[in-house]
Order: C-alpha cells, then structure tokens, then sequence
C-alpha cells in the first residue's frame, strides 16, 4: 500500500513538471520508423502484376507485388460518388492474419461512383467524373488529376513499404520453404523488428514486422499543413535534418513548443497548396504514424542543374506517411479550391454537429473547484462582477477517491441541488469523466468490468492494469460494443443518480494515459476487442471512448444535444466532441500557439477547438491574462482553466482594470453569439471549418500562407488577436484577393473605421485593443443585452451590422432555433439570408420559418456608405413607417426598426 502511493505521488509530480522528452521515442528509438525512413527514392520495389486487373463498373483491383520477394498485395482503387475523391486500399493478397482496417472514424462507407477504365501501354487510366487517376504498372505509380491537372502523384518518391506478416524467424524449421525467402531477400535486420525495447519496457511485438508507408507529391503545391495535432506552425515545416511529424496519442504535459512531437490527439489528413489549387490526402490508419515533410526548398546543387538545364523544376512539396502496421487505406482529395478539399474531408469523416448555445458561451473550470460552496460562490461572483458566464466545470477531485460516477460526500453532498441552483441561473455544469478505472473491489463499476470481462487484456487474457490519477487502475475496452453499451448505460437517470440531464461530461486522459505505461500510455501488445493489439488500433482509443460518452448522454435523454470535451481524437471524433489542446503554460509562446494548434484542427474536421485560457501551467500576469481572454473569446472554445497548484485566478482577483478588460473581453463574446450559433449550423449543414486560415478564402496570397498570428471565421471576421507582452501595435495583415494585391474592404468592429489596402497595417493598440474586423460585404448578426448567461438571452432582439463592399453590397445569414433540442432536425428553426443593395436591406427566408420565437431585430447598423442618409423606410407587408437614423461610429444606426425575425421586410435608405 504504502509503496503504491509512493508510486502514485511520484507521478503525480512527475505530471506537474516540465515535460521529459526523453520519455518520449524519436524516429531513430522506433524500428518501424527507422526503417521506413531507410527506404530509399526512386527504386520502388512494387510492380503491378500483369493480367490480374478486375475491373469493376465502379472500382478496379489487380495484384501488386514486391519485386525481390515476390510477395503479392492486392490493391483497389475506387472513385468515390460524392466529391472528387478517390479511395486507393492496399493489403497483403493472403496474410498469415487479418489486417486492421480502421472502420469508425468514417461517418459511413463511402459510396463508390461508376468509373470509366482505358488500358494503356503499361498504364491504365481510370476516370471519375471531372478527374482521372493513370495507373503506372511498373515502377508502380499513381497519378491523380483533377480537370486534367496532376495535382496529387502517389509513390513518385518511390517510398512504398509494405511489410508482410511473416513468421518469426527462429520458429521456422530448416526446411521450411519460407526460411529461406526470409532469410534472403526478405530479411529484415533491424534490432527492433521482433521485439523491442524503450526504457524499462518490453514490447514483444508477437507479430514482427508490418509497417506500411508510402508518399505523395503535390505538383501544384506551395505548402503542406495539417496533420493534428503538433504544438508547431500551421504551414508543415521541412522535416529534413529533424525527426518526422509523429501521430501517436499521448499525455504530453507542459508541452514544448515549434515541436514536431505528437500529442494528444492525431488526425492523418494532409493537404498540399498552391495558389491554383488545393488537394488532400487522409491516410486512415490508427497505428502510430510518423510523417516525412519534404517541401520544395530549392537547394544550391538543384538550382544550377536546373539553371544549366533551363529547368526550373524543383521535386514538388511531398509528404511521407509511415505507419506501424494496418493496411493503406488512403483517401484522394482533389480540391481544387481549400474550401472544396476541407469539405470533402468532413464529406468521409462528418461535421461537429451544432452545438447547445451554451457551449459556445464562456467556461469557467480549474482543478478544482473544491465544494459546493466553491461553485456558488464563484458563480455569484460571475454575477456580482456582471461578467457572464455560462458552465461551471469540475474536474477529478469531486470524485470519491477517483471513482467516476460516483461523488466525494463531504465536498458535494447535495450535487443535484448544486445543478439545480446553477440551472435556476441558466447556468450548465461538465463534470469530468476519465477511462481509467480504479482498481477496488468495493466499486460497481470496477466489478462489472471484471466479472463481465470489459477490461483491455494482456497477452496472456489478464485484465491489463496500469496507473493513474486512482492509483491502480484498468482501462475498460471500449472497442468492443458490449463495453461501450455498458458504459453509456452508466449515464441513463436510474444508475447515474446523482446528475441531472443538463450536465455535461469531460473526457480526458484518454489517450489513454498511462502514467506507468511506455511513453505514457498502454503497451502496444495489449489485446483489444476482436484480437487486435493495442498498436493497430491505438490513435482510436480515445475516440472510442467517446463514442461511449455520446451514446450514454443521448441514452439519457434522446432529444437534447450532447456536449462532450476530449482531449484524446482521430479522424472523425469531431462527430461527438469539441476539443481543447491539453496541457499548455501561462506564457506568452503558448498563447500564440493555441491559435496555431486550433487552425491545424479546424482543416482536419475540428473546428469546435480552443485552448485553456491563462495557460494550464503556471501562473499568468496581469496582461497575459488579459491578452488570453481577448483572444479564447474569438477562438470557438472558450474556457478558462488552471492545474490544481497554480493560485486562483477567477478574473476578480486580479486588479480592476483587468478585470474589466476579461469582462469586455467576454461581452464580446457574447454579442456576437448569434454569429457564433450560425456559423456552427453552417458547419453541421456543409463541413466547411468555422475558423479557417487565410489562404480559404485568399489562395493566391502567398505572403498570407505563413500568416498563422491571425486568423478568419468563416469570411466574415479577421481576428489578429494582441499576443505579446507591452505591445503598443499590432500589424495586421490584411489579404490580398488577387495578384494586383488588391484585397477586399475590411471594418474595425468597434469604430467601423474602414480599411481598404491588402497588405500590412501597422495598427496601435492598447489593452483593451482586440484587433477584429468585418469584412466589407457581409452582415452579422449580434446581441447587444449581455445577460448573465447565453441561455437567458434566446429571446434578446438582434442587431444587424452591414458593412459594404467596394460596390455597395452585402449579405448574411442569420440562424435560430431552441438552442437545445434536436428539433432543429426536423425542420423547427429559421434561417434568414439578409441582402443590402442600392441602399436597400432585405430579408429573405432560406427556408420556411418553422420555429417560434419573441426575437426582434432592434437596430441596424451600416457601414461604408458614401453618403449620409436622412432618415430611412421600413415596409413590412405594405406598410411603410419611418425611421429615424443616427450617426454612430464611423457609420450610421438605424434605430428601433422592431420588427419580429419572422417577418419578410425592407429597410430603404433615403438620401
Ligand atoms: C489533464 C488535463 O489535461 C487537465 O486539463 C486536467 O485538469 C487534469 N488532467 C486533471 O484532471
């Protein structure tokens, strides 16, 4: 016992110091990745057999093989019906065993559409609507066009591995016919290859070698990015000379920064960009992941040859997938335009469904709040302060002892009468739920597990134990459905008894963490579901563990939207959860890269992402956190947290003017909640991000590439938060729309001040300064009543801001429903297209309005006018009623239109 919390308080402080990245594998300490890195270009091994091609009304397959060992892949290649897609599967023709093939990050199999195939000389062409893939038979290559551009060329660098199963060599007698295949051109030499070992563990690695890696170039690319998650810049950096990118979900704390190791979370989707055109690949594979970065530096030696050959080629951008086992199943995304490849991403993976209106409000969580009491107090001093606030958070320690579903009697005695006082206020609480399960025979759920057998097993069929926040604990296997079932069972009312419908639940440390474990987490020969060990299928624990979460809250309580947080995801996790980047300190290099992080997960699918305002770690200073709260309240996720040593930091205890600068800050956040709310319908409806870096909407704006300090939501606002200590400007970078660096109209949000040059604007700024603009040619709806609470403000009237383009035009959309319920699936809410032309705004209904509501609009504001009108008219039905229009700002006011959201009407400006 006594050893056991010795062993416990060591992890605990080894959790709170900076991390050791020596606990943590390079490519060179991980066999699979050595090797796949050894591979040589330009000599792949594979070669199409001839005459094994099937070809199918929508697909084809033939037999690819190894040149020197002969041994035979089959490979399908598909062109899927929606979007221009293309789905290439390689696996082993007859392995010793199945191979893993991921199956639920897609949100369904993708149809595949018809084809058409022509045989060429030693190719093959297959079209897909506008696109066509060549098949080179040998060297084995695929082409892959769109409009008859090449856009994405797979294994053009020759890096195709594919390592069959094979049996371990001591087993095979001397006269078996596979011993001497191995033992020539198949053999496999690296140390690691059987069995390997990092620190003080053992991984038996069983199955020997079976990585499988391959790369693709992007002919018309500039830049690659993607690949979540990395605390690094949003353009992928050349990984020549440095460690790959690595995917491997681990518990990473205090992470460094400009760091291309894993984190929390991995997401296989990449994209390649140049300024006509963007393509993508999404390589779906769960095992852990190692990607080479080749971008197109010139270098000195390729620049004279291509000088003195009048070449001026140079190897387009590449990227090198290397996985440590499972099949190639790898998604072609051909663009053309960001938006297009964004969608077809979410078009296989899903869109984070729209949230309750209260998850897009603002959080208030740190470890921990400590009682009842606590909560009250902390919530009545939100409301004393008049800052809102929507959703008190609790984290592990209102457990008993680390038992989730269960309460620490003395510290929260009464929680449903906890809940019910905060919902009284329209407040919501989360409350923390982790995988791991304390190992005491006196707790339920730990003996359901066991006597059920729901646990992941060791090699040997044992219950795999490991160590965390409880102590000894087991990790329920979430992979297999009768677990999951069993674990969403906990939330239905009649077991979890202590917790009302409205609360909502965290999930963390489910990559899952493993304080004792190599590298942090589970070994990799642990045994899942099915017989899959935990190295196949390792980057979907997490997911699996949510999929869990959203069954149990919707077993709950069918017609109310899930929230759920995670910090573990894959591809497709976006379905179920929002996402927040873990563990980063209160300094200023971590407040610049939560903007970063969030942009590389809003192009992979999750753009509900935010980062814990103040930093996790450490104690933040006056203007840190001030600057922190400024920017969390433009980034989707906005929640304030803190580690359990770190003082208290709710905003009334730092000096008045911070304070009020945190309370501005989250007022912000507020008015322009309705925009907030239809940008995420908008995502649901079309999959593309919230928050999008420049070059969505300004591909050809090369100097914006590199431009990750700012940022868009939609095209409607740029936000450049202030992200460094003293500064007294900003510059902002203001896009350029085509080659002449002409860009569009941008308007300060606060003053309306026009800005009308692309390029940078040196701006100054003071602390209350949050550099935010709209852009010309678009309306935003906002509230202008901050309430204590998002949820008290549903029936709040509107403002509308129109601001113009060059040519006196605008447009926005507007969309409202319960807030709450899925009766939005049924067709209960509105959504206005509000248009200005000719000094005239109008209303239009993209489709029947179908939810009631009290909300009104209450003014109109307008900016980017080249005259100043008398007065205006609003005619609604027939009727027309004058209204009076102010100066305001840098722009006018039309006040008290006071018609109902559900009302057809037209705003005239008269001159
Ligand atoms: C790790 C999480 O990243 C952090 O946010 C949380 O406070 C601690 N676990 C304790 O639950």
């Amino acid at each position: 016992m006594r050893l056991a919390i010795f062993l416990l308080i060591l992890c605990i402080f080894e959790y709170a110091v900076a991390v050791d990245q020596t606990n943590f594998k390079t490519c060179d300490q991980s066999s699979f990745c050595r090797r796949c890195r050894n591979v040589k270009p330009d000599n792949t091994k594979f070669a199409l057999v001839p005459g094994t091609l099937n070809i199918y009304s929508d697909s084809i397959t033939a037999d690819l093989q190894h040149k020197d060992n002969k041994h035979l892949f089959s490979l399908k290649l598909e062109g899927i019906e929606k979007g221009d897609t293309f789905r290439l599967l390689i696996d082993e023709k007859t392995p010793l065993k199945p191979r893993y093939r991921v199956v639920d990050s897609l949100k369904e199999i993708p149809k595949p559409g018809s084809i058409k195939v022509q045989e060429g000389q030693g190719e093959l062409t297959i079209t897909s609507g506008s696109n066509k893939a060549v098949v080179v038979a040998d060297p084995f290559r695929i082409d892959f066009y769109q409009n008859n551009v090449l856009t994405v060329s797979v294994n053009a660098k020759g890096l195709l591995t594919f390592e069959h199963l094979r049996p371990k060599p001591q087993e095979l007698g001397t006269d078996s016919p596979d011993a001497n295949e191995v033992k020539s051109s198949d053999e496999i030499t690296d140390p690691g290859a059987w069995e390997e070992n990092f620190k003080s563990h053992h991984d038996s690695k069983p199955y020997g070698p079976e990585a499988v890696a391959l790369d693709f170039s992007f002919p018309e690319a500039e830049v690659l990015f993607g690949i979540p998650e990395h605390a690094d810049s949003f353009v992928l950096k050349s990984t020549s000379g440095t460690d790959p990118y690595r995917l491997y979900n681990t518990d990473v704390f205090e992470y460094i920064l400009d760091s291309k190791m894993a984190l929390y979370g991995s997401v296989p989707v990449l994209y390649g960009h140049g300024p006509k055109r963007t393509a993508g690949v999404f390589w779906q594979n769960a095992a852990e992941t190692w990607v080479d970065i080749y971008t197109a530096e010139k270098n000195v030696v390729s620049s004279i040859v291509n000088f003195v050959s009048g070449s001026s080629k140079t190897d387009p951008p590449a990227a090198h997938f290397m996985s440590e086992s499972g099949i190639i199943d790898v998604f072609i995304l051909l663009g053309p335009s960001p938006i297009d490849v964004f969608k077809q991403y979410t078009e296989l993976t899903g869109s984070g469904p729209l949230p309750q209106m209260f998850a897009l409000a603002y959080h208030q969580s740190r470890w921990n709040y400590n009682s009842e009491d606590d909560v009250e107090e902390v919530s009545a001093k939100f409301d004393e302060y008049d800052i809102p606030m929507d959703t008190m958070w609790l984290d592990i320690e209102y457990t008993d002892g680390k038992r989730y579903f269960t309460w620490d009697k003395f510290k929260f005695s009464n929680p449903l009468g906890m809940f019910r006082n905060l919902s009284k206020l329209g407040r919501h609480m989360v409350i923390i739920i982790d995988p791991h399960i304390k190992r005491d025979d006196q707790y339920f759920f730990h003996k359901d597990c066991t006597e059920r057998g729901l646990y992941t097993k060791t090699r040997e069929g044992k219950d795999y134990e490991g160590w965390c926040w409880p102590g000894a604990a087991s990790y329920p296997d979430f992979f297999n459905p009768e677990v999951r079932a069993y674990y969403a069972s906990q939330y239905l009312p009649s077991n979890f008894k202590t917790v009302t419908a409205d609360v909502m639940i965290w999930n963390d440390m489910n990559e899952p963490s493993v304080f004792n474990g190599p590298e942090v987490t589970m070994p990799k020969d642990m045994i899942h579901y099915g017989n899959w060990e935990h190295r196949d299928v390792h980057n979907l624990y997490g997911h699996m563990h949510v999929m869990g979460t959203f069954d149990g809250l919707l077993g709950r309580d069918p017609n109310q939207r899930p929230y759920i947080l995670t910090r573990s995801h894959f591809a497709g996790t976006q379905r179920y959860a929002s996402i927040w980047t873990g563990d980063n300190t209160a300094d200023w290099g971590h407040l610049q890269h939560s903007l970063k992080m969030c942009l590389s997960e809003a192009v992979a699918g999750f753009s509900f992402c935010g980062a814990d305002v103040g930093g996790f770690f450490g104690n933040p200073d006056a203007e840190l956190f001030a600057r922190w709260y400024q920017t969390g309240a433009f980034l989707p996720f906005f929640r304030g947290h803190a580690h359990i040593d770190t003082k208290r930091r709710e905003p009334w205890l730092f000096p008045e003017d911070t304070r009020l600068i945190v309370r501005d800050a989250i007022r912000k956040r507020y008015a322009f909640l309705p925009l907030w709310y239809t940008m995420f319908y908008e995502h649901e409806m079309t999959g593309e991000p919230v928050m999008r870096p420049l070059l969505a909407h300004y591909p050809q704006d090369k100097e914006g590439y590199n431009i990750d300090y700012e940022f868009l939501l939609q095209d409607r606002l740029l936000v450049r938060p202030v992200m460094d200590r003293g500064a007294s400007k900003v510059n902002v970078y203001f896009p350029s729309t085509d080659d002449k660096k002409t860009g569009d109209v941008w308007y300060d949000i606060n003053t309306l001040k026009k800005y009308t040059n692309a390029g940078y604007e040196s701006l100054p700024v003071d602390s209350r300064t949050i550099p935010v603009f709209q852009r010309g040619g678009t309306i935003i709806p906002k509230k202008e009543r901050i309430r204590r609470a998002a949820t008290l403000m549903k029936n709040d009237p509107y403002t509308l801001v129109v601001c113009l383009d060059r040519a006196g035009k605008a447009q926005g959309t507007l969309y409202i429903d319960d807030e709450k319920s899925y009766a939005y699936r049924k067709g209960e809410f509105n959504y206005l297209l509000f248009e200005f032309e000719n000094g005239q705004l109008n209303v239009n209904f993209k489709s029947k309005p179908n939810f009631k509501t009290t909300a009104w609009i209450e003014r109109v504001v307008i900016a980017g006018l080249d005259r100043t009108p008398k007065s205006a008219t609003l005619i609604v039905g027939g009727v027309s009623q004058d209204l009076e229009v102010l100066p305001h700002e840098e722009g006018v006011a039309i006040r008290k239109p006071g018609i109902s959201v559900l009302e057809l009407f037209t705003i005239r400006l008269n001159f």
